[in-house]
């Protein structure tokens, strides 16, 4: 199936908006050349805008989020120094693997793909000899959500000051995130996701304490250390050739998240996922999110018992044109997820909607046409939810099946 749009409903990348496209449709620029400083200065007023950061010094190398954890990790800590890591998902495991492989002690606690990292999760393991705590605000792998203001004040509630150190990447521009006001000491993230760019960038907000741990810590580092990027940026350019077409882009997609208005475009994404949420439930499918509250409004990961949930992502692909995210780590299988953040609207949620129910019907899922698209047009419409089919199960997945 050729004709058409793509419907690209990954969780990240995600569609590029034409603005943007456009923006970036231009000749290359000489990177010392004229042009270069006031796009620099407002790439970097508007991150400090969608970070939610007066004092962060916002950060770029030609990367992707994987580069954003190497550059927050050389950066702010010294060899052999503990970190305390959270795995509650694929990425979370990941961030952490990258902090050991980097020379840190990692003590990474266990917790059940599908929760969220908890104020007492932090109150039982953060130790003295902990100099950073690593979080992933929302772990992609799952659809879950970590409320980092409650991160940061059970932090406070120990009277310990490790570095904050937290993964943005599938929650800036989606979710709330306020890195000034939670003490965040550095946020990453890759162009590609709520930001509405190609991949190829990786992106940090950097506070004042470790900017100062920058200066005293002993990892090697060359190309992500950040120093000289901000000293650069700050007068308008790079160290090194910077990818400039993404530049102009990334100032584009600012603009259009600016014009907007950050909490427009929260309060937007809230209203898809609740709607991706209601079809969801509509067809008596589960999602992974262990507590309903902190499933996440970038993404929604459905939990299948009876099929593949990989091949309903092959079978949205080949027969619908319909990208969706697959079961990643221990969820391959049993998890597939539907993306909905960056550039999206209502239109583009219920035709996703109705291509994945379509998928799972393919896919040998017993399945009602046209239920989980109603219930999300019902929610749209503002119209009270229809009672749930004879086969609803509870919308959450209980522990002992997928932990
Ligand atoms: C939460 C999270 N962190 C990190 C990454 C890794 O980023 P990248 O694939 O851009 O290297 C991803 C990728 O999807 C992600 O979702």
């Amino acid at each position: 199936m050729t004709s058409g749009r793509h419907f690209l409903q990954i969780p990240g990348p995600t569609n590029v908006p034409e603005r943007v496209l456009r923006a970036m449709d231009r000749p290359v620029p000489d990177h010392r050349g004229p042009e270069m400083p006031s796009l620099v200065a407002e790439i970097r007023n508007g991150l400090r805008a969608i970070f939610r950061s007066e004092r962060g010094e916002p950060v770029l190398f030609p990367g992707s989020g994987t580069g954003a954890w190497e550059a927050s990790i050389v950066n702010t800590l010294s060899p052999g120094e503990r970190v305390l890591s959270f795995e509650n998902g694929h990425f979370a495991h990941l961030y952490g693997d990258a902090a050991r492989k980097l020379a840190m002690q990692v003590d990474e606690v266990k917790l059940r793909w599908g929760d969220a990292v908890t104020e007492s999760d932090i109150q039982a393991n953060l130790k003295p000899e902990h100099r950073a705590v690593l979080i992933v605000h929302n772990e992609t792998s799952t659809g879950v959500t970590t409320d980092v203001a409650a991160v940061r004040r059970a932090i406070d509630r120990t009277g310990l000051e490790p570095l904050l150190l937290v993964d943005v990447v599938s929650a800036l521009g989606s979710i709330d995130f306020r890195m000034d006001e939670w003490r965040v000491d550095v946020a990453l993230t890759g162009t590609q996701k709520g930001l509405m760019l190609p991949p190829g960038g990786a992106i940090l907000c950097v506070g004042p304490r470790a900017l100062e741990a920058a200066e005293k810590n002993r990892t090697p580092r060359y190309f992500y250390d950040w120093r000289p990027v901000i000293r650069d940026m700050q007068q308008g350019f790079f160290p090194y050739t910077p990818p400039t077409l993404l530049l102009f882009g990334l100032r584009e997609a600012l603009r259009m998240l600016l014009d907007e208005g950050l909490d427009n475009v929260l309060a937007r994404h809230a209203r898809l996922a609740e709607a991706t949420r209601e079809a969801v439930s509509a067809w008596g499918l589960k999602m992974l999110a262990g507590d309903p509250a902190r499933a996440s409004n970038s993404l929604t990961a459905v939990v299948v018992d009876a099929i593949d949930s990989g091949a309903v992502v092959k079978v949205a692909a080949e027969r619908l044109n319909l990208a969706l995210g697959v079961g990643l780590g221990q969820l391959r299988g049993r998890v597939f997820r539907i993306g909905h953040l960056g550039s999206l609207n209502e239109l583009e949620v219920l035709a996703t909607l109705a291509g994945t129910e379509l998928a799972l019907l393919y896919s040998g899922q017993t399945i009602e046409l046209g239920v989980g698209v109603a219930a999300a047009q019902r929610f749209f419409a503002g119209i009270p939810a229809a009672a749930p089919p004879q086969s609803a199960k509870p919308r959450v997945a209980t522990p002992e099946r997928v932990g």
